[in-house]
């Protein structure tokens, strides 16, 4: 590195960008960057998601503020980075200060632009073609949240579902090399991993890649799964997400085959009414959703399922509404995600016509989460006075009675505080309790002698 350099990373949306962020943070830092606050930083990174949100609203609030708040010292270089900057591009460079705006694809290459750029602060970069293949990135300093950590396995996605921009966004599915998810995974556990989370926007379509007609060289999602258990120092394995389409037996029977991976999993299932599906393009029915629930719990009766649902989607019914909350009870998903429908650029629903009024999506989005609210005490309510294993994340408040706790997960994914004594628990560590009771989001529990 050519000269010293201060940074700050914002990041908005996804999983994927807060590990891109991670990336970028860790490699930035191998080469001599040094993290500082929004105030002060030479390099401000805005990593951006436009999946639901008005984004160009969003960022350029925030690029106002920024170049507001610096106005005495402005920034070196502004970089807008990831969805927003693929959707709105060069527009971004009409900004004071934004020099750089790079789709998610060119994030290996960011180093080197940025330090080019530091250098020649005249330049303006825009980087927004989409990679043929999955380009790997160079090893920085692996940064993550001890003791869980993400990997990348593929770019993208094929999908197109109706109302989705993300195809547009991120482009087509690359899948990863299967040897390169294995070393970073090596890394990562390497570093203190316990847990791994494979990433993606399709995880099981793994390989599958429809630019490539199908016919990369790379093992099954559930071959591959298999592998990443397989690794010495590996807790816990789990991935996000997966597309109920393409859950293989295969995938299904590693939820009994493999030790490591936990019974939780997040099955995005948008909508419960055949009519509402069909339009969304998701490839399954209301039957299929209901039938591979049913295999999943076959194959691990206490598989822990959590969803994300889409209310007030063009031409959606109080019919299609009860559709979908009949659906969700029927699975029991022990947590939820919701939203409103909103078009996105580009997304076909956004041409669709009967679209719902703001009122009624509010309301629909009411019914969901209230419902979801009573799935979720039922399941929390039915965890208590049973045994499990947490592992611990860091110190969390203390509790009414003053005493101190720690807080971690359990194999489902939820968030457990325990009593322990300060010094009795470590990061990363995996001690046994027994839950004694369930607050609305979490449990709370004691540990077994
Ligand atoms: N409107 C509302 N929600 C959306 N999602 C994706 N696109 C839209 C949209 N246009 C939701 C889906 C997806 C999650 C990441 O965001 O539920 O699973
Ligand atoms: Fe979007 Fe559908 Fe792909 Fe998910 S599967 S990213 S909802 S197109």
């Amino acid at each position: 590195m050519s000269m010293p350099f201060t940074f700050h990373i914002l990041t908005f949306g996804c999983q994927m960008n807060v590990n891109d962020s991670l990336w970028l943070a860790g490699v930035l830092s191998a080469r001599g960057g040094k993290e500082a606050d929004v105030g002060t930083a030479d390099v401000i990174c805005l990593n951006t998601c436009s999946v639901r949100e008005k984004p160009e609203i969003r960022v350029k609030n925030m690029l106002s503020q920024i170049c507001g708040s610096r106005k005495a010292n402005p920034p070196l270089l502004i970089a807008v980075l990831g969805c927003v900057a693929k959707q709105h591009g060069e527009d971004l460079l009409s900004f004071p200060n934004v020099r750089l705006v790079a789709a998610a694809d060119h994030l290996f290459e960011l180093p080197d632009v940025i330090e080019k750029i530091l250098q020649n602060p005249d330049q303006r970069v825009a980087l927004l073609d989409f990679t043929e293949d999955f380009v790997e990135r160079e090893e920085g300093i692996p940064l993550f949240s001890a003791p869980t950590a993400y990997v990348n396995i593929m770019q993208g996605c094929d999908n197109f579902c109706t109302y989705c921009i993300v195809p547009y966004t991120r482009g087509r599915q690359r899948s990863r090399e299967a040897g390169a998810v294995l070393s970073e995974c090596r890394q990562k556990i390497g570093y203190g991993a316990k847990e791994l989370v494979l990433l993606g926007q399709n995880v099981n379509a793994f390989g599958l890649d429809a630019c490539r007609g199908h016919k990369t060289q790379r093992p099954s999602f559930a071959r591959l799964c298999q592998e990443v258990a397989a690794l010495p120092g590996l807790q816990r394995l789990r991935y996000t997400s997966p597309h109920p389409k393409d859950m293989t037996e295969e995938d299904i029977a590693a939820f009994s085959t493999l030790p490591a991976l936990c019974p939780s999993l997040h099955l995005p299932m948008q909508a419960g009414s055949d009519r509402i599906l069909r339009r969304m393009g998701r490839g399954y029915t209301r039957k299929d959703f209901l039938l591979l629930v049913e295999r999943l719990k076959n194959a691990r009766p206490d598989i822990a399922l959590s969803t994300d649902i889409i209310v007030g989607f063009p031409g959606e019914t109080e019919e299609d509404l009860n559709e979908t909350l009949s659906l969700m009870e029927a699975c029991g998903f022990v947590s939820s995600y919701s939203f409103c429908y909103s078009d996105r650029p580009e997304a076909r629903a956004s041409t669709f016509p009967d679209k719902i009024s703001q009122e009624t999506k509010v309301k629909r989005l009411e019914a969901v989460q209230s419902l979801q609210e009573e799935l979720s005490r039922k399941w929390l309510a039915s965890r208590c006075q049973t045994e499990t294993d947490i592992l611990l994340e860091g110190p969390s408040k203390r509790d009414a009675e003053g005493r101190k706790s720690w807080q971690g997960r359990d194999p489902y994914n939820c968030l457990v505080h325990v009593h322990l004594p300060e010094d009795a628990g470590k990061r990363g560590e995996s001690v046994p309790v027994r839950i004694r009771e369930a607050g609305k989001h979490c449990l709370f529990a004691d540990p077994l002698p």
